[in-house]
């Protein structure tokens, strides 16, 4: 997909022969084939162009043949990053052992992330005031959420998340609250994994929130707690549902996601369920619809391919 144009135009630049004059060619079918690499047929924003986006969190997505970029392709609006800090140092991976010097999260992220909003937002003569379009250009209003789960010590790992997001900072593209009120922008960073609350609910003026345990929002700990400090919470959906013995919910379980998608709404905060069942594809499937019926914010998925599909 992220190919998709580059590769199009390298193929209709070899093409000499016009297609019209091909014996036996249908004329439409000829221009939908080869466009001549006009420019004419291209645009500034159109590097995610026809992308549609879908309320799902690439879960995992370092994980992906290519971080960052494979999730957008699919149309996702959130993206996560597991995050270790040495040396001063962000290294993004699953564990210790995956590890390597190269990926790190100014590699895999911020840069990816900083180049296609700079692709977004253009300047021509036809744009006369500075743009925050998103990375979807069919719906540049779209933010995309960015979960950091930090692995390492939680304050000064997220602190080192916070300055690396400078590059985006800098140029207006994250999603910001000042006065009590959250401005929207192409990218929502929340912090998860060893991110303290701390750090984040007592900031009046910041440009990153906190992914609150979504089955506990109801606690006294967590009354104060708004979307202004978590825009969406999660939690494991088996904790917190219960396991399905069948492809159904019971009355019991059912009530559970209900009360507690209802008590996140109330606060302004959206929900996210991880570890939904992924086989057999019936029960996955049933747990997906039920779950965007009840009102979810986002669908966590490991399966792009098939939650596109699905969508
Ligand atoms: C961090 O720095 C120390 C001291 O230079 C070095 O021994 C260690 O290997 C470094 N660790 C990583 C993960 O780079």
């Amino acid at each position: 997909m992220v190919l998709a144009r580059s590769l199009l135009v390298a193929a209709s630049a070899s093409l000499v022969v016009l297609p019209s004059q091909a014996v036996g060619t249908s004329e439409l079918q000829s221009v939908l084939k080869n466009t001549h690499g006009g420019n004419e047929y291209g645009y500034p924003t159109d590097f995610t162009r026809g992308i549609m986006p879908i309320p799902v969190h690439s879960h995992n997505d370092y994980w992906r043949d290519i971080p960052f970029y494979t999730g957008i392709s699919k149309g996702c609006i959130s993206t996560e990053a597991d995050v270790w800090l040495y040396n001063g140092t962000l290294y993004v991976g699953h564990d210790e052992s995956s590890l390597t010097e190269q990926r790190t999260f100014e590699t895999l992220y911020v840069n990816p992330i900083l180049d296609v909003l700079k692709r977004q937002n253009p300047t021509s003569r036809f744009v006369t005031s500075p743009t925050k379009n998103g990375v979807f250009d069919t719906d540049t209003s779209q933010t995309l959420y960015f979960f950091i789960d930090v692995k390492t010590s939680g304050p000064e790992t997220f602190q080192a998340a916070i300055d690396a997001l400078e590059p985006l900072r800098e140029r207006g593209y994250l999603t910001t609250l000042k006065d009590n009120k959250i401005t929207k922008g192409p990218v929502t960073v929340i912090g998860t994994g060893n991110t303290p609350l701390d750090m984040v609910s007592p900031v009046t003026s910041r440009d990153y929130f906190f992914d609150a345990p979504l089955e506990s929002l109801g606690d006294a700990k967590y009354s104060d707690l708004t979307g202004l400090v978590s825009p969406i919470a999660s939690t494991n959906f088996e904790a917190a549902v219960g396991r399905l013995v069948s492809d159904a919910l019971s009355e019991k379980q059912l009530d559970a996601l209900r009360s507690q998608i209802q008590t996140a709404k109330s606060k302004g905060i959206g929900a996210r369920y991880w570890g939904t069942p992924y086989f057999p594809i019936r029960k996955r499937n049933f747990v997906w619809r039920t779950l965007l019926e009840e009102g979810v914010t986002l669908l966590n998925a490991d399966d792009l391919d098939a939650v596109a599909i699905y969508f």
